[in-house]
């Protein structure tokens, strides 16, 4: 799938794969992959935890929003999400302006078994449990399905397979 008409946008809950799926998916179509937490993190110069913690989490929202406005501008890639992207109606449309919004999806037991170890995400920090990332996921799907021109389900795949996956249903998907 050489030519890529505008960008893949990865979205879905932390710790489902987004950023090493791209990765992959990067490598299969030959573009560049880039991640929306990593070019804040650069911009700011602060991880993303001192980030919530010094600033909030909204001021953190406002940052997801304007790095949307950087990548309309790059040649068609790859980008990785971070979880909260669907969370602002605003950047659902910045999103689709832009190219194609692929959900990936898993069960909140594999989401566990993937961010238990990490001390990285504010928003789990003293919530680390299936039922607390359920319920969180619960509360945020309707916002995914609403964005996602298709859905990926990535539990027991690894994120080449996964990234296979996206490029199969994306050629069905999009008419040559
Ligand atoms: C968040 C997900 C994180 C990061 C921030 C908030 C969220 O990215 O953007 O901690 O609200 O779901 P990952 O999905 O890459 O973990």
């Amino acid at each position: 799938m050489a030519n890529l008409k505008g960008h893949i946008f990865l979205i879905g809950f932390m710790g489902v794969g987004k950023t090493s799926t791209s990765k992959a998916l990067s490598r299969i179509l030959g573009v560049s992959d880039r991640d929306t937490d990593l070019m804040i993190v650069e911009k700011e110069g602060c991880s993303i935890a001192k980030i919530f913690e010094k600033k909030g989490e909204k001021y953190f929202r406002s940052l997801e929003t304007g790095i949307l406005d950087d990548i309309k501008n790059f040649k068609p890639c790859v980008i990785s999400c971070g979880g909260g992207m669907v969370l602002r109606e605003e950047n659902i449309r910045k999103m689709k302006e832009s190219g194609r919004i692929v959900l990936l999806s898993a069960t909140p037991e594999t989401i566990y078994s993937h961010v238990k170890g990490s001390q990285s995400r504010p928003l789990l920090n003293g919530n680390m449990n299936v039922p607390y990332i359920k319920k969180l996921m619960e509360e945020r799907m309707p916002k995914y399905i609403a964005a996602a021109d298709f859905v990926i389900e990535t539990d027991g795949i690894n994120p080449k397979e996964v990234a296979s996956k996206i490029v199969d249903t994306y050629l069905k998907y999009i008419p040559k």
